[in-house]
């Protein structure tokens, strides 16, 4: 029979990668929930105008990236392209503003979806891990998320990331600064890509996101952001950065930081690191303020800030930091038994390790030699072995061996919990 392949773009994480995975999640967890985050899981699907109305008409994401499908009703459907949307319309749709305190903290982890071309570190189905801010005006609580995003980072395990940051400022410097563009670009968009022509029609700040590199070189005279913020914007951007500064949070200031989605405000940034070996996978994590997302949605204008780490660019790059500390599945101990007559004595000490005494363990009932379990101990990462044959069950002990000294001792049942504990 013909294998079945898995989609181009998807990744398959096991045993260590998928237990990494999990580590990382849970840490940011941790963080989160010491910030004041509470969780929300919201479906992976959505109208697919949710996405249009907010990560906007001329970003790529909406326009090249969105696995959309009408469905059986005829309903024009989109696999979540990222989570900050569908997290909006949650807001709007649940009355979450008038039925919490706002500001709204909200965290969350999945998958999302982005037909894009698949290289190292850009996947088709990727998984976020993100918080959302909302109801925010103080440029305290922007500066308190991007705190929180430089700690995650720090609290799993890199010790340098970049920070770039960036502000985009408010609607009128924005219309001032797409203004700009479009006289700089106006004698040159001719000789550009068609999708920057159509960006200089819809939204001349996409040019700047531009892949192609005769593009990129062109948009490099291009005129900078930060001329065009006007004084309240400057303020907001400086208080954060103050902030910043106070709290010992390394940045860098990135005038060309735009980011790809149409719906931020102010500030913008990104985290990015490049290994030793010069690996470097884009953004681990980004995000920004942004001030009309849930009135886009049909909610009251509320402005907010978040961000999203892609757990399996974190994953990979953390592999290739650490590979000593890069978890592998473990095992408290591994439970042997000599012959049929031992098996139930062992597997009943198996269920009660785990299930009193919270002790990992595991038996294999195909009843091999002591040679073959002890090598399937090992593989399994086991802690100890655990051997029980008719002598141990007449005297109601353990032979327990610590498979790192490979010293074995003989103990009871309180013993064997007690060493294996310890
Ligand atoms: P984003 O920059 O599009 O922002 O994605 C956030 C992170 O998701 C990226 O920094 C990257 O680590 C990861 N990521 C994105 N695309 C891929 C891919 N194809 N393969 C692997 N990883 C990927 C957002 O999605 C915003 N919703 C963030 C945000 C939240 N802004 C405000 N609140």
């Amino acid at each position: 029979m013909a294998i079945i392949l898995p989609q181009r773009g998807t990744y398959d994480a096991y045993y260590d990668d998928a237990l990494n995975m999990e580590k990382i999640e849970h840490r940011i967890s941790e963080i989160t929930h010491n910030y004041g985050y509470n969780p929300i899981r919201i479906p992976m699907y959505e109208a697919v105008e949710l996405f249009s109305r907010s990560a906007g008409e001329s970003s790529d994401i909406v326009t090249k990236e969105m696995f959309d499908f009408v469905d059986k009703g005829g309903r024009h459907i989109a696999l979540r392209p990222e989570l900050t949307a569908g997290v909006m319309r949650a807001i709007v749709t649940n009355k979450l503003y008038a039925n919490y305190d706002l500001p709204l903290k909200i965290s969350y982890c999945g998958p999302a979806f982005r037909y894009e071309r698949p290289q190292q570190g850009r996947f088709r189905q990727l998984t976020q891990y993100g918080i959302e801010n909302v109801g925010v005006t103080t440029p305290q609580e922007d500066a308190e998320a991007i705190i929180l995003g430089y700690n995650i980072t720090k609290k799993i395990g890199f010790k340098h990331v970049i920070l770039k940051i960036n502000s985009i400022g408010d609607q009128e410097s924005r219309d001032a600064y797409r203004t700009a563009l479009r006289a700089f670009f106006k004698d040159k968009i001719d000789s550009m890509c068609d999708d920057c022509k159509r960006r200089y029609e819809i939204n001349p700040l996409r040019i700047l996101d531009c892949k192609v590199p005769e593009d990129q070189e062109i948009a490099k005279g291009a005129p900078k952001m930060g001329d065009y913020l006007n004084e309240a914007s400057r303020a907001r951007f400086n208080e954060i950065l103050k902030i910043l500064d106070a709290n010992k949070v390394e940045y860098v200031i990135d005038d060309t930081l735009v980011r790809g989605l149409d719906y931020y405000s102010h500030i913008v940034f990104e985290f990015h690191y490049i290994s030793d070996n010069g690996t470097n996978l884009g953004a681990i994590g980004a995000g920004g303020h942004y001030d009309n997302l849930v009135k886009e949605v049909g909610g009251p204008e509320l402005s907010s800030v978040g961000f999203a780490f892609g757990i399996e660019r974190l994953n990979m790059l953390l592999k290739e930091i650490n590979p000593e500390e890069y978890a592998k599945p473990t095992l408290d101990a591994f439970v042997m038994y000599m012959g049929e007559n031992c098996r139930d004595k062992a597997s009943e000490l198996a269920f009660k390790l785990r299930n009193d005494e919270n002790i990992s363990c595991d038996i294999n009932y195909t009843n091999k030699s002591f040679k073959a379990s002890f090598k399937i101990a090992v593989r399994k990462n086991a802690r100890y072995a655990i051997i029980i044959g008719e002598d141990e069950i007449n005297k109601n002990v353990y032979q327990l061996k610590n498979l790192q000294t490979q010293e074995q001792i003989e103990v009871n049942y309180e013993d064997l919990v007690k060493t294996i504990k310890e």
